[in-house]
């Protein structure tokens, strides 16, 4: 049975669906997204644990059309393949090591290139660009000579060339067909293609090498896996800072002791912040707004969730939104909290086979980049003359983030 939800409630201001969704029944059949949508917690962690039932591995995935299979596009046996040859590289001790002097230097150089300015839309002119010099500097690229600015014009044609795609030619049973999964020729995946290999060949490239250990990937596996960690790497990190910035400094109570002011109110001294709070404040806005806010699977077989019957081929989408407002888990979910005790139950990087590789690294990259921020813009606030508004469908973020400081 259908539901009435459009396209463009769904990308402005997903809550209040999701929540009547959700209270109706935690799996719904919504014909505008084209399938199943998963707005309950306990019935989005029963999908994203069981990648036998529900898989990532359909030719409709079409990231894998223009990348060649990867761990995102794989399950079972190949996906750990895969995933593995990546997880060594990305320990969260060996990536602090070796990747956190970098995002601080990062991090500052970006704060004090706008200083000077007294305002900034921190999206493009902080946020993106730093995303992409970190990814740009895990894979090796910039020992190479491949700018960060370069390596994100390449991410963004990737992009736009995989929603490009058709979501293949489908078989009246809703299952693709296999001319549907050929791969498709991009540019700018060819000039990333020949990057990584430049790399690879140059042996300063730790990430890259050791994936292609013996018995590790082969070349090409390594690049389909590289693009993926940038797409995994960009669009949500650029998103994850610019809703955390965007919270705290709007959200009642997330400023405490941070020393900052709200649109509109002057600004407080600098002193006496208590960055401590940060890490508190990042988790809470990962379950408000999470960056990436659905997640797709294709049912393998016919199967119940949560009272749906889900028929095999059926596109589930998880609302890993909705999921993180589910009242059964977090108390009062549409309150912003800082301190919030269950925040970290959150489903922002998934759960599972496919849990985000790197979710240690993106919250490094978000302490580090709003301690930045608060520390070197003195009064740092949003500029009222331009409200910041979050939207997107599957990626949300602010278009636009416009602060001033003194
Ligand atoms: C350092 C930055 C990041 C990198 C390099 C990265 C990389 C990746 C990779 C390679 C995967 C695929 C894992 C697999 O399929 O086994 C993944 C999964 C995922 N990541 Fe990240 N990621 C980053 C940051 C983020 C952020 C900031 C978010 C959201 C706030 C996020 C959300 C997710 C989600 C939801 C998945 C699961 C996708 C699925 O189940 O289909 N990631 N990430």
């Amino acid at each position: 049975m259908g539901v009435g939800v459009t396209l463009e409630e769904l990308d402005r201001d997903p809550h209040p669906v999701l929540a009547r969704l959700r209270a109706r029944t935690p799996a719904c059949w919504v014909p505008e997204v084209g399938g199943w949508l998963v707005t309950g917690y306990a019935a989005a962690t029963e999908v994203l644990l069981d990648a036998l039932s529900f898989t990532v591995d359909d030719p409709r995935f079409t990231t894998a059309r223009v990348t060649g299979a990867s761990m995102l596009s794989l399950d079972g046996a190949r996906h750990s393949r895969h995933r593995a040859a990546f997880a060594r590289a990305f320990r969260p001790a060996d990536a602090r090591a070796w990747l956190g002097d970098f995002i601080g230097a990062e991090a500052a150089r970006l704060v004090s290139a706008i200083r000077p300015h007294g305002q900034a839309e921190l999206r493009t002119a902080f946020a993106g660009p730093f995303a992409a010099a970190v990814m740009a500097q895990a894979l090796g690229l910039t020992s190479v000579g491949i700018p960060p600015g370069t390596v994100l014009a390449w991410y963004r044609d990737i992009v736009a060339a995989v929603a490009g795609l058709p979501a293949g030619e489908l078989a009246p049973a809703g299952r693709a067909t296999p001319a549907a999964a050929a791969t498709v020729p991009v540019a700018s995946f060819a000039e990333l293609a020949a990057a990584v290999r430049a790399a690879m060949a140059s042996g300063r490239a730790p990430l890259l090498s050791e994936a292609a250990q013996p018995g590790g990937l082969s070349a090409g596996e390594v690049t389909a896996n590289a693009a993926v960690v940038l797409f995994g790497g960009i669009e949500t990190t650029e998103g994850m800072i610019c809703s955390a910035v965007l919270d705290m400094l709007s959200q009642p109570g997330a400023e405490l002791g941070l020393g900052l002011s709200r649109a509109g109110s002057a600004a407080l001294s600098p002193r006496g912040r208590d960055l401590d709070l940060l890490p508190g404040l990042i988790e809470e806005s990962l379950r408000f707004e999470p960056a990436a806010a659905v997640v797709d699977r294709y049912a393998t077989r016919d199967v119940a969730l949560g009272g749906a019957r889900i028929r095999a081929g059926d596109l589930v989408r998880v609302s890993l939104a909705g999921a993180n407002r589910d009242p059964e888990i977090f108390a009062d979910p549409d309150r912003f909290d800082p301190r919030r005790p269950e925040a970290a139950r959150h489903l922002a990087f998934a759960r599972g086979p496919h849990f985000c590789i790197d979710a240690h690294l993106a919250r490094l990259e978000a302490v580090t980049a709003l301690t930045a921020l608060v520390a070197g813009l003195p009064g740092l606030r949003l500029d009222p003359g331009h409200p910041a508004e979050v939207r997107g469908l599957v990626f949300r973020k602010p278009g636009e983030l416009r602060v001033r400081w003194d």
